[in-house]
């Protein structure tokens, strides 16, 4: 399609979660022109979904070198130190700026910053707000201060593609925009700077926490625009998801870490605690450690899920602590003030994405990434629990400085001309379900060389491209251009690389977990698998 609008910036940010919505607000008050864009509602990425919180250095006796070493231990190895560096040294004060912007964060009786422990963790470090409504409060703030300070925003918003002019460099974004008004259809905003802020892709998977935003599209045009991805084979798998039946599709709700940092036990069906002895942290031991130690538990007791024992809580603590998890789980049937709750890992977190230096830029000039759709380097083979909303925070801000430094050297946006989007056919979106079961079943928490080859399989059967233009196979037919297709289409293009990735890394490291090499190999594979794409190999 070709764009039938077309708006200038200085800046455009694709994308409204902690991320996106601190870059623009950063660029706005910096003077600059900024136009965020969002696929759905400004409130609806992952963002408003977290619930632990946000972890820094906040508490009496902590530092950011004792964040960083947990932050490197769950790494696994495969952490930038000096990108954690960053993270945990920018973290404490840009969580006090974010409490100016708004933010109410959970108070103890003396008025300091209340702090729980999550899973790697060695202290008290997780700030949280509404008891375990962290996410929602966080973007109430962020949204109503662009509201205030009149940052333009549009909403239903698709990315489609960047736009480059003829150096190459980023000239913008093609977008689908879906609704009533001034700007809808394909259109473009032209702007000399992009940030992709545009969240993960659990989506790829058939239960995840993730909401149905959650696409990988940021990831997808980037490697359609020719940017480095790293690491897509590390894919976090969240240990304690209330556990709805076998088979249960779509966002699942979380049952967060803060619940085990309070004290809750992880037991089988007979109340034992079957962490005990496996790591000295036990429940709290790193998330990749938990899920493990779940899956091997249901695979051993032939189990399709294990339980978090909280009653000791009390109805009392339940109700003031974890109202969000309480009402979830008691909408669903269970009463974890009575009873304990059914748990089982899903995928919840994409750990590699869009490569990025300390200033957010990928290499791409002028295309930036932040939040879940980066690969920064924090979160190595591994992300420690509640570094995401930090690194969103923190490297907002590193990358509105340099948006802001170079804002002067740069002319306006003048894109080459508005090409049609590179990816056709576009997939129907009847292939998505399809993908997310391919890839549960091949690239799901536990994977070998056997599972990930099927899964190849059955994602290079959809790519194919249509035989004819009356094709019999329903998914191979170019679909109309529509969110739903471009999504699809999208999800397809991540699955493929991340089922390749995992294939090709023959370890276990971190949160990727391969039954026919169990063990980790430094000589081998102390190193990322970084991919970059040519146009005719999307
Ligand atoms: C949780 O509350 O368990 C999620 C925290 C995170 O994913 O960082």
């Amino acid at each position: 399609p070709t764009p039938g609008w077309a708006i200038d910036a200085d800046v455009v940010v694709v994308g409204s979660g902690v991320a996106g919505l601190t870059a623009a607000l950063r660029c706005t008050a910096a003077g600059l022109r900024t136009v965020v864009v969002t696929k759905a509602r400004l409130d609806e990425g992952s963002t408003r979904w977290a619930q632990g919180g946000i972890a820094a250095a906040l508490g009496e006796g902590d530092t950011p070198e004792q964040h960083l070493d947990d932050t490197l231990v769950a790494g696994a190895g495969l952490c930038d130190e000096r990108a954690v560096r960053a993270l945990v040294t920018d973290g404490p004060d840009a969580v006090r700026r974010l409490i100016a912007t708004g933010a109410d964060f959970d108070r103890t009786a003396d008025g300091e910053i209340a702090l729980t422990r999550e899973g790697g963790h060695h202290r008290r470090r997780i700030a949280h707000a509404g008891g375990d409504a962290t996410g929602a409060e966080i973007s109430r703030a962020l949204v109503e201060a662009i509201r205030d300070r009149g940052v333009r925003f549009i909403e239903h918003a698709l990315v489609l593609d960047l736009l480059t002019d003829a150096e190459g460099r980023t000239a913008g974004v093609t977008l689908h925009v879906m609704g009533e008004g001034q700007h809808d259809g394909v259109g473009a905003v032209h702007a000399p700077a992009v940030v992709l802020a545009t969240g993960g892709m659990g989506q790829v998977f058939s239960a995840t926490t993730n909401p149905g935003v959650s696409t990988a599209d940021g990831v997808a045009l980037a490697l359609r625009a020719g940017a480095e991805v790293s690491d897509l084979e590390f894919v976090q798998f969240h240990p304690t998801v209330l556990f709805l039946g076998a088979g249960s599709e779509g966002q699942q709700p979380l049952v967060s870490e803060a619940v085990r940092g309070e004290g809750a036990h992880l037991v089988d069906a007979d109340g034992v605690r079957f962490m005990l002895g496996q790591h000295e942290l036990a429940e709290l031991a790193p998330r990749d450690i938990v899920a493990k130690g779940i899956i091997r538990r249901m695979q051993e007791r032939d189990a399709e899920h294990m339980y978090l024992d909280a009653r000791h809580f009390g109805a009392e603590m339940w109700a003031e602590r974890f109202p969000t998890i309480l009402a979830a789980c008691r909408s669903h049937g269970i009463d974890p003030v009575t009873e304990p709750i059914p748990v089982a890992p899903a995928a919840h977190y994409a750990s590699g994405g869009v490569r990025t230096d300390l200033s957010g830029r990928t290499t791409v000039p002028g295309l930036y990434a932040c939040g879940e759709v980066a690969c920064t380097g924090v979160h190595g083979a591994n992300r420690l629990a509640s570094n995401s909303l930090l690194e969103g925070l923190v490297f907002a801000e590193r990358i509105a400085e340099d948006v802001v430094a170079s804002a002067p050297g740069r002319g306006p946006a003048v894109p080459v001309e508005h090409p049609a989007p590179v990816v056709l056919p576009l997939l129907d979106p009847g292939a998505r379900r399809r993908i997310q079961r391919t890839m549960t079943l091949g690239a799901g928490v536990l994977r070998s060389a056997e599972s990930l080859r099927t899964a190849s399989r059955e994602l290079e059967a959809l790519h194919l491209p249509p035989a004819a233009p009356d094709d019999e196979a329903g998914d191979r037919k170019s679909a109309e251009p529509g969110v739903e297709s471009w999504e699809t289409t999208n999800l397809l293009t991540v699955a493929r690389l991340l089922v390749a990735a995992a294939d090709r890394r023959e370890e276990t490291r971190g949160c990727h977990w391969r039954e026919d090499h169990p063990d980790r190999d430094d000589a081998r594979w102390h190193r990322h698998l970084v991919v970059r794409l040519t146009p005719e190999r999307t």
